[in-house]
């Protein structure tokens, strides 16, 4: 065993909008457990191929100057050198150039380690596409979160007018159904279950007891 295999992982993996990183940061924070937020990487490599046309997307992710850090409230924030892109990478034109990358196999390869680096004592929660099928296969817990795609499009709305940014359901529909396709579709890693996860559908479900039905999971593996 390597010195990191022992270190658990909850992996929670799901479509864009199922609630996955709001259900899966706040098991982090119950827990006092690191977080991964993996599809900040591949916004990240998606904003650098918006603003760099010419160059593959391949060579961006190659070596990334990428920082998570918190602001003082404790919201996690993506730094990329000395840019606070937090807020630019949620933007619906990075989405979807995140999704186009996402599908690249020399960028998932590139970002294979930076995310395995997250692993790191007590635990670590991982959230994203591929956490239960490929980077961290070996977690213990693997939760696979799902909504309908009307549920995932009316939060992303919610989400996105709370913000103050203009937003149009019927646009946040298609774009997000074209992501959920490129995503599930693509040959690298493409987003599905692992064999061992437990699919949860949060369509009618509220965050809380998504959090509270994996804390007593995680209470009931950890005391064996
Ligand atoms: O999770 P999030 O919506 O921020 O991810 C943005 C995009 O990055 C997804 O649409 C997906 O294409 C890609 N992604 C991925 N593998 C991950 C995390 C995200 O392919 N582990």
């Amino acid at each position: 065993m390597s010195s990191t295999e022992s270190i658990p992982v909850i992996t929670v993996d799901g479509p864009s909008g199922s609630g996955k990183g709001t259900v899966a940061l706040a098991v982090a924070r119950e827990l006092g457990w690191n977080f991964l937020d993996s599809g900040a990487l591949y916004r990240v490599v998606g904003l650098l191929s918006l603003r760099n046309p010419g160059v593959s997307p391949a060579d961006l992710s190659q070596s990334l100057d990428l920082h998570f850090k918190k602001a003082p409230d404790g919201t996690p924030q993506v730094w990329l050198g000395t840019e606070d892109v937090s807020l630019s990478i949620r933007s619906e034109a990075v989405s979807q150039a995140a999704s186009r990358v996402a599908a690249d196999p020399a960028v998932r390869a590139a970002l294979v380690q930076a995310q395995r680096d997250f692993r790191q004592p007590p635990g670590l929660v991982a959230d994203g596409r591929d956490m239960g099928t490929v980077i961290f296969a070996d977690a213990q817990l693997k939760i696979f979160l799902t909504a309908s795609v009307e549920e995932r499009a009316r939060r992303r709305h919610k989400q996105l007018i709370e913000k103050g940014q203009s937003a149009n359901l019927d646009d946040l529909l298609r774009d997000i159904g074209d992501r959920d396709r490129r995503d599930r579709e693509r040959s690298a890693a493409p987003l599905r279950a692992a064999d061992d996860a437990l699919v949860i559908d949060s369509t009618a479900v509220d965050v809380s007891s998504v959090v509270q039905q994996i804390l007593s999971l995680r209470e009931r593996i950890a005391t064996g």
